[in-house]
């Protein structure tokens, strides 16, 4: 790929708090259930012309981790957002919304009301979600491909519930009077394998144009679901390979369904370990991660990958043959795959293995470096076609953000990488070309 122009988030997080990040004098996590923090980030990103602020969900509590750090402890999404709408002009606000908890109706109407508070800045992360079933009447979590089959569905109902009340049918005329043309809003009657819904929405589409639509999981039908409706995905991507793998694919995989490729961009999430020398950054992610549990780590590669490392030596090899058949349901196959292949791929050591970001992180493309080597991490990247941008996940340490708008994005303006200003006002146009 040339030179293009990059589309750059920022995860809506305190993500320099996890780990033992939250212990530092000037971490504020004091502030972590208030608005400022999130505010001056997407104050930050919004200077600096991002396209959005993204903020993630999830819809459940374990309570163990919390001994130690902030785990998922969470303000509500569209809550956040809206406040953060009302004192920014031109920064993309994407909310996360579970296509398997949350009703339909309820998910339209935020989303549609988030859209007319911004002005058009909305977007929807969509996700299958990973956990929290016992908050929503459910025993257990729906197997992943089933989840994807009522993530469908449930964007077909959004998507109606849309259109039920077009912004076109609103007249608002004092003189005649009419307020709308009833005979434009019209009720949906959808009656489907996982929702009977009859609408029509109480909240009108905005005169702002789409909303778009992101998407994270990488298995096969997450893929296939991405291709088909997505306009960006916010990928896991520990590698240069599996970022050109899944950009590759889900490129075939869109252009095969008749859309333009270019329409649909992949977006890793980058997890930034940032400071003036490489030593000192290292020296952040080491104090960051230093009293991370092993026995953590071996139970999460036994629940992704049927793999039990608990008898290995440090020094084993890992090959193909060390993993079994395993069909039992897996929270995220994204995450089960990209294991499995680095073990195919790399035959790592089992103590390499133990410090990988599919074991000890999210998956994430991980820099812990100067904001050189973030700028040049990303440069490579986006020339080998293993990315149209990032989602910036600042870590460690507050400065990681700092240097992150003070360093890595004016480098990548000057060398023609990045926008200087908005070309537009609304996500969907900061997300063209
Ligand atoms: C990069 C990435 C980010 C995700 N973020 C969230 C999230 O914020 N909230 C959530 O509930 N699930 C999240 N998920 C889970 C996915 O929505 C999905 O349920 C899971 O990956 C299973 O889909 P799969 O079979 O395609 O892997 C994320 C998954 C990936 C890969």
């Amino acid at each position: 790929m040339s030179q293009t122009n990059l589309h750059i988030g920022l995860a809506l997080v305190m993500g320099w708090l996890s780990g033992n990040g939250w212990r530092r004098d000037d971490s504020q996590v004091e502030q972590l259930f208030n608005l400022q923090p999130y505010l001056d980030l997407a104050r930050q990103a919004e200077h600096a012309k991002l396209d959005f602020v993204f903020r993630p969900d999830t819809l459940f509590l374990k309570t163990e981790p919390l001994n130690t750090e902030p785990g998922f402890s969470n303000l509500d999404p569209f809550i956040l957002l809206s406040a953060i709408a009302s004192q920014t002009q031109h920064i993309g606000l994407v909310a996360t919304a579970s296509t398997t908890f949350l009703p339909p109706y309820v998910v339209a109407r935020q989303l549609q009301s988030l859209h007319w508070l911004s002005q058009g800045r909305a977007g929807w992360n969509l996700v299958t979600a990973i956990d929290g079933q016992q908050n929503f009447g459910e025993n257990q979590l729906l197997p992943s491909k089933q989840r994807y089959q009522k993530a469908q569905e449930h964007l077909e109902v959004v998507q109606k519930l849309w259109q039920s009340y077009p912004n076109s049918s609103l007249k608002l005329d004092k003189e005649t009077p009419q307020f709308a043309d009833v005979e434009q809003i019209h009720p949906i009657q959808h009656t489907g394998e996982y929702f009977n819904i009859t609408g029509p929405l109480s909240t009108p589409t905005t005169p702002f144009g789409d909303i778009p639509l992101f998407q994270a999981g990488a298995s096969n039908e997450g893929r296939a679901f991405a291709a088909s409706v997505a306009n960006a995905v916010f990928a896991a991507t520990p590698d240069l390979e599996a970022g050109i793998e899944l950009r590759n694919d889900l490129i075939q995989r869109a252009a095969k369904q008749g859309r333009d490729p270019n329409a649909l961009k992949v977006l890793p999430g980058l997890s930034l370990y940032l400071a003036e020398t490489r030593e000192a950054a290292a020296q952040v992610y080491q104090e960051t991660h230093a009293d991370s549990d092993l026995e953590k780590r071996y139970a999460y590669i036994e629940e992704a990958i049927g793999l039990d490392l608990r008898h290995y030596n440090n020094g084993d090899i890992l090959t193909e043959a060390d993993l079994t058949e395993f069909d039992r349901p897996v929270r995220s196959r994204t995450h089960s795959n990209l294991m499995r292949q680095y073990i195919i791929r790399e035959r790592p050591s089992v103590y390499s293995f133990l410090q990988r970001p599919e074991v000890c992180g999210s998956s994430h493309w991980l820099v812990i470096g100067t904001a050189q080597d973030a700028v040049d991490s990303i440069i490579e990247r986006v020339s080998a076609g293993a990315a149209d941008g990032f989602i910036a996940i600042p870590g460690g340490h507050i400065q990681s953000a700092q240097l992150f708008f003070e360093k890595v994005i004016p480098a990548l303006v000057e060398q023609g990488w990045f926008r200087e200003e908005y070309q537009g006002n609304t996500l969907a146009e900061h997300l063209l070309g």
